[in-house]
């Protein structure tokens, strides 16, 4: 992030901080640019032009009509020239003629040629700072792209302490080269977001950054050696991307260069815990950069401890862990990246790391690397990502890294974005499921069924009206923090069969058919998610009881089961459009089974090891290895059904290659219940599609198939019989 070389437009305007400029000229001059500098009439008021052309080596600019030989089109040529706009200091008048384009004097002409990076340093008075004209400029240019430096607080002309200082020349000349780092990062050539657009733009974004301090006693504490300096890195990244940021940050000697939106200091881990509960649910993104101590003092003590001469002990307890908070506690819009730092068997310790934490992004950096990890400018890191896919960086410096992320995290984002509402536009036009355009819609479209006919007459009133509740509170629910419109619902269907009522008890014995379907892209037909009947389905009912579900709170099977299978749904509807983006509606799932534990009622326990359980179910969809079902699951859809319409022979290779891993799994881990799991809602449609291919795989289909699912062995014949 050198400026060995550049050439550096200064462009001073009439401040009082313009008497600091040819300081500022000289430390450029020494950083290795070349500089020239163009003045308005106001600023050689402060400055004189002799002393800013010995420190430059070169003449002034400053009258546009300026004849004796000069050019009358310096600002053309100026503005080729160089590489770099610093205006500095950037009073109000020449920050609005910026903003509105007025070309009146030599430095806001220049300005309107300048076609590549601009960096301005506010200097002014603390009201016209802060009057919602400057506000409003200031935010003009930073949204096109102009480096705006916050102003420094301190002394005033005015006489008041106040915010509306010219930023030190030292730090104007830090911010220039960062400011350049970062604007030669986004030039390289994967960069992802489209030109000078900005990838987050009122994106709500939060960063935690440095050390914590964990006291021991009033004078002593327990810290560890990060700096901040990669965490304000990113906050500054992400403020030149367009998002508001939010930024936590443990006791740091630097700052961020770029104003912070919302910025609180504090000390502890509990104290950045606390930040987050309350900013979390309002976030697109968090971005956890520091390094907070995994353990604090149990029991600080309120004086200083005396040396006893013996030995001491601290009794250390575990802090809350702020990354898996957000990785536990994110919806599907919201996106949480991570930093880990190891020493040793770096990748698989990191990727452990991530998916422990949920995060979708995991930033690895190695204390083996030379020049990464605490107290240096520069960082090597490895980006790992939530598809599996990573992405190994050279030594470079932190602001280069941290513009790297940011633009990643906007792609990524970008990237839920596109396929949340891929997903949502797919169902709604070929589909068209649903009426009305409510925007109160939840992500269900479930018909649910309540079907009596195998009871009594007499026993048939009480479910009049539980058919109607039922429908009403699975499609009314708010299940995750999708919006989503009516047609974008995910079609399914319970159909609940009742086999035995007891009307005294209430106590009510049924079949629950739960089936779940997915469009296919291009085509005009729906593929199976789920299939199941669960037949331990008992509960309590009496006329008009409350149809009511919290996460926390279960008190009824009855709703505890149509919890499961709503979140089930929506998970595994979500992992078939992206890997494993459906993992925090089956954690719901999986949340429900664990409440429900000490009911009574059948169906919940780990013990009850048979094939419609649903522990079993969600079990083996979340535990151990279980990103491999995610997997196959998007395999299958994505890579395969999805690719029928355009290409059916890469759409059965895609499918071949999901049984294929479907298979592999079932292999390595024995009694998976890959019928229930999965061959019973795509048993006929392989059968379908695979009998329309060459002879060859049909063989292998047939081959795999068998192998899955035994005991339909007859029907995946008809593969190998059709014409
Ligand atoms: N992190 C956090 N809160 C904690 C500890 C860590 O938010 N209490 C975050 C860090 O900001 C970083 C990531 O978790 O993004 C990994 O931190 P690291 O210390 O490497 O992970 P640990 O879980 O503490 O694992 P280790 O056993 O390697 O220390």
């Amino acid at each position: 992030m050198s400026l060995q070389g550049r050439h550096i437009v200064l462009g001073v305007s009439g401040g009082i901080a313009a008497y600091k400029t040819p300081a500022l000229v000289r430390l450029l001059v020494q950083a290795g640019a070349e500089v020239r500098v163009v003045c308005t009439a106001h600023a050689l008021e402060f400055v004189t032009p002799l002393t800013l052309e010995t420190v430059s080596g070169h003449g002034v600019y400053s009258d546009m009509f300026h004849r004796g030989g000069e050019r009358t089109t310096r600002h053309i040529h100026y503005a080729d020239w160089g590489d770099l706009l610093i205006v500095a200091p950037a009073t109000a008048n020449i920050l609005a003629k910026m903003a509105h384009g007025i070309a009146d004097d030599a430095l806001s002409t220049l300005y309107l040629a300048f076609h590549k990076p601009v960096l301005v340093a506010p200097a002014m008075n603390v009201h016209m700072y802060g009057h919602p004209a400057t506000a409003e400029n200031l935010r003009i240019l930073a949204q096109r792209g102009v480096c705006v430096l916050d102003a420094a607080y301190g002394q005033l002309a005015c006489g008041c302490e106040a915010k509306g200082r010219m930023p030190e020349p030292e730090e104007i000349r830090r911010a220039a080269e960062t400011f350049w780092a970062e604007a030669e990062a986004a030039t390289e050539a994967d960069v992802c977001g489209g030109g000078d657009e900005a990838l987050l733009k009122g994106k709500k974004v939060l960063v935690t950054a440095g050390p914590t301090q964990e006291p021991i006693d009033p004078v002593r504490y327990i810290t560890n050696r990060s700096s901040g300096r990669m965490g304000f890195c990113i906050a500054d990244a992400l403020h030149r991307q367009g998002a508001e940021v939010f930024l936590v940050s443990g006791p740091s000697a630097l700052k961020p260069e770029m104003p912070v939106a919302h910025w609180e200091k504090v000390r502890t881990a509990q104290e950045m815990y606390e930040t987050l509960l309350r900013w979390w649910p309002d976030m697109d993104a968090g971005v956890f950069s520091a390094a907070v101590a995994d353990y604090r003092v149990r029991a600080v003590s309120d004086v200083k401890m005396k040396k006893t001469g013996g030995e001491a002990r601290l009794e250390l307890v575990p802090n809350p862990d702020l990354l898996a908070y957000a990785g536990a506690h994110k919806t599907e819009r919201q996106c949480v990246v991570g930093f880990a730092l190891e020493t040793d068997h770096a990748l698989a310790n990191a990727e452990e790391k991530r998916r422990r934490k949920n995060a979708d992004i995991m930033v690895l950096n190695t204390l083996e690397d030379k020049g990464a990890g605490f107290e240096t400018t520069t960082n090597k890191v490895t980006f790992l990502y939530k598809d599996g896919t990573s992405e190994a960086g050279d030594l470079e410096s932190k602001v280069s890294v941290a513009a790297k992320l940011v633009r990643r995290l906007g792609r990524y984002m970008g990237g839920l974005t596109v396929w949340l509402l891929l997903g949502a536009t797919v169902l709604g036009g070929l589909c068209g499921w649903g009426g009305g355009a409510s925007l109160q819609a939840q992500e269900l479209n479930c018909t649910f069924q309540v079907v009596t006919s195998k009871i009594q007459s007499g026993d048939k009133k009480v479910f009049e009206t539980l058919q109607d509740a039922l429908n009403a509170f699975v499609n009314g629910q708010k299940w995750t923090n999708l919006q989503v419109g009516a047609g974008e619902k995910i079609p399914c269907s319970m159909t609940m069969e009742v086999q035995e009522r007891d009307n005294t008890t209430g106590t009510t014995k049924a079949y629950l058919t739960v089936q779940a379907r997915r469009p296919v892209y291009n085509a005009s037909y729906q593929t199976n998610l789920l299939n199941v009947v669960d037949r331990d389905f008992t509960f309590t009912y009496s006329e008009f009881d409350p149809i009511e579900f919290s996460d926390n709170n279960i008190s009824s099977n009855l709703t505890a089961v149509v919890a499961y299978y709503s979140y089930l749904i929506i998970g595994l509807y979500l992992d078939s459009f992206a890997p494993n983006a459906g993992e925090v509606c089956l954690n719901k799932a999986d949340n429900v089974v664990s409440m429900c534990q000490s009911m009574s009622e059948a169906g919940w326990k780990a013990s009850e090891r048979n094939n419609r359980n649903r522990y079993w179910i969600i079990e083996n969809y979340l535990n151990g290895n279980y990103g491999a079902i995610h997997q196959v699951l998007y395999q299958y859809h994505r890579k395969g059904i999805d690719q029928m319409y355009g290409s059916p022979s890469e759409g059965r290779a895609g499918l071949l290659q999901a049984l294929t891993e479907l298979k592999a799994l079932n292999d390595t881990r024995s009694g998976l219940p890959c019928k229930l799991l999965f061959m019973e809602a795509k048993s006929d449609e392989l059968v379908s599609v695979f009998s329309g291919a060459p002879q060859d795989e049909r063989q292998r289909a047939v081959e795999i198939l068998n192998s899955l699912d035994p005991s339909n062995v007859q029907k995946y014949q008809k593969i190998m019989q059709a014409r």
